[in-house]
């Protein structure tokens, strides 16, 4: 059977060794060590998600308040490429599967969400443009690796506990 992992390289395109290039360096440290390229990127994504011309994805985050879901995406953001964990310590871990049930993560979905995350980048300076590139790689590999296990997940309604998974891993900082 195809793993999880296979499908989401498929999907998306990108080769397991791209996605995880962001464990080959510490990005956080590249970056200068401080939250705020991290902050800058998730504002500027959520910013253009919740004022989405296309009602479909922007009711997706309806539920959710803009400023946690920029909180909660730049600390585990930081926390998986080389930071302090600060996801895990004040929502537990990442199970992004999991945490995604309830979300229609569709490859509809997955091409909105990183059509957002690749203008984010574009548009946020203090990120360099080799860090850019392998954030991006992982982000579609992570969407597709999602869109991939929700829908697995969902035909087979035994969750996906066991699931081996690098996406959400926590990298402890140097
Ligand atoms: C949270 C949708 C892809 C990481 C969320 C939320 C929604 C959502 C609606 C709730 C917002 C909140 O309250 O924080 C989607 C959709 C995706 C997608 C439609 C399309 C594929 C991704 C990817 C990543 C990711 C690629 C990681 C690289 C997270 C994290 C949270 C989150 C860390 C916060 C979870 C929590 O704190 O409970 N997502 N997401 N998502 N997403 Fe996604």
């Amino acid at each position: 059977m195809q793993s999880l992992q296979d499908k989401a390289s498929e999907w998306s395109g990108v080769a397991a060794a791209d996605a995880f290039a962001i464990d080959g360096c510490n990005i956080f440290e590249a970056l200068g060590g401080t939250p705020q390229p991290f902050v800058d990127l998730s504002t500027n994504f959520y910013t253009r998600v919740y004022e989405d011309e296309e009602e479909w994805f922007r009711d997706i985050f309806a539920g959710s308040k803009k400023e946690d879901a920029i909180q909660n995406q730049y600390e585990f953001l930081i926390q998986r490429m080389g930071g302090p964990p600060l996801f895990s310590e004040r929502r537990g871990h990442p199970a992004l599967i999991g945490r995604h049930r309830a979300f229609p993560v569709t490859h509809r979905a997955a091409e909105r969400w990183l059509h957002h995350m690749q203008q984010a980048l574009d548009t946020t300076e203090s990120i360099d443009a080799d860090s850019k590139a392998k954030m991006m790689n992982f982000f579609r590999h992570t969407a597709y690796f999602l869109v991939a296990g929700l829908e697995t997940t969902r035909q087979h309604s035994h969750g996906c506990r066991g699931t081996a998974c690098k996406h959400g891993a926590s990298k402890p900082a140097e």
